[in-house]
């Protein structure tokens, strides 16, 4: 396994280190708050060394995927939460790049920490633009990647910027390359892989390569709906990409192929609105009626995916069964998170990945009881796929 440096490795002092973090952190819809600020609390020992080590910290990262700038995705929320983690001040200025950003850098104290405003308000940084990254890497001495959840992209931040400056590793993403690369290294077999979630192209587009190294694909979740529709059967208004059907079509292909078992859902909680916790009933995942949309996996497939669970020695979930922030609509995501831990009390491995299967975790409180709980979603399917990732290969590596 490849070790690369860390923040422990460079001489940090005086020095301004640009972090990326990922802060792309949900809010709750009712209340404005964060809803889970588990990314940015594994953040907090990197840049408890670095204000300790006085260094002068400069934080990058994204919000959301905007077309433009956007009041709405910026972090100035995220600084102020980070504020009252840290217990001191965290200035977000109004921009990431340009001469008055470099001016604030340049006039730091050691010790004090800054959140550049949402990377992605700039196009450069999606396009992987070298003028962007070049701009970006004017703020620093040393660049910090922090932000394993993102290391998948191939972003001017997270790919372009680290060939500009030396760039190392912070704790958090030296634990997660640990972890997966452990499990990477000598998979326990059967491996179950569990699916659900939403950026479900994304996934599926990763998918695609997992599903020849697997024994069993369980699908639920947002993803269902592609798949079911792929089967033939009507989704009602179940939301699916534009590509969502090809793909299915051809993840059930290259699983018939290669002789893995693929689940899909055969009973679904269905409801005329993903909020409407007032009415909704369970049914067979082939009659779904045209104003209906799945909101949850049902309890025939609970018990499907349970049988299929109990014999695995590895697991990957990757991406809730349903809505499990409603209520109602959390019995599938809670009872695979229950089936989950009791494989893990089996020594089975268990790998959790993505941000609001953690969340979901966290909720049920099976946190701490599985083997790694990775902050990446897609960044943990492609890293498992053995892939080099562009947001790790261009650190510097460690050869002691
Ligand atoms: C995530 O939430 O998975 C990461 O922040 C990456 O976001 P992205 O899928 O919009 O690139």
């Amino acid at each position: 396994m490849t070790i690369y440096q860390t923040i422990k490795d460079i001489p940090v002092s005086g020095k301004r280190v640009i972090v990326r973090v990922d802060y792309n952190v949900p809010f709750d819809k009712i209340t404005g708050n964060i809803s889970d600020d588990s990314r940015m609390q594994l953040t907090l020992p990197s840049l408890r060394y670095l204000i300790n080590q006085n260094a002068k910290i400069i934080l990058i990262s994204h919000r959301g995927r905007p077309s433009g700038k956007s009041e709405s995705l910026s972090l100035k929320p995220i600084g102020d939460h980070l504020s009252s983690l840290l217990g001191i001040s965290v200035e977000v200025l109004e921009d990431c790049i340009g001469d008055e950003v470099i001016k604030k850098t340049q006039s730091m104290d050691p010790g004090e920490i800054l959140l550049l405003e949402n990377l992605r308000f700039y196009k450069q940084e999606e396009d992987n633009n070298q003028a962007f990254a070049v701009s970006l890497s004017q703020l620093g001495d040393y660049y910090v990647n922090e932000a394993f959840s993102v290391s998948h992209r191939a972003h001017a931040s997270t790919e372009s910027l680290p060939q500009l400056i030396p760039a190392v590793a912070g704790f958090l993403l030296e634990k997660e390359i640990f972890e997966l690369g452990r499990i990477l290294k000598s998979p326990s077999k059967p491996l179950s892989i569990v699916m659900g979630g939403a950026k479900v192209s994304d996934k599926m587009n990763l998918m695609k390569k997992l599903v020849p190294l697997s024994e069993n694909i369980l699908v639920g979740g947002g993803m269902a709906a592609a798949f079911l529709s792929a089967s033939g059967h009507n989704i009602g208004i179940s939301m699916i990409e534009s590509n969502g059907k090809i793909l299915a079509t051809e993840i059930i292909a290259i699983a018939k192929s290669n002789q893995t078992n693929l689940l899909v859902p055969e009973d679904v909680v269905i409801s005329n609105n993903a909020g409407n916790a007032e009415s909704f009933r369970t049914t067979e995942a082939n009659s779904i009626p045209e104003d209906q949309m799945i909101v949850d996996i049902g309890p025939k497939t609970i018990s499907n995916f349970s049988k299929v669970l109990k014999t695995s020695n590895t697991i990957l979930w990757n991406g809730p069964m349903g809505i499990f922030e409603i209520h109602e609509f959390s019995n599938g995501t809670k009872k695979i998170s229950q089936t989950i831990v009791e494989q893990a009390n089996k020594g089975g491995i268990i790998l959790l990945g993505g941000g609001s299967t953690a969340e979901a975790a966290k909720k049920f409180d099976i946190l701490d009881k599985v083997t790694h709980v990775s902050t990446g979603g897609g960044a943990s399917l492609q890293f498992l796929e053995g892939k080099d990732m562009p947001g790790i290969t261009h650190l510097m590596i460690n050869s002691r």
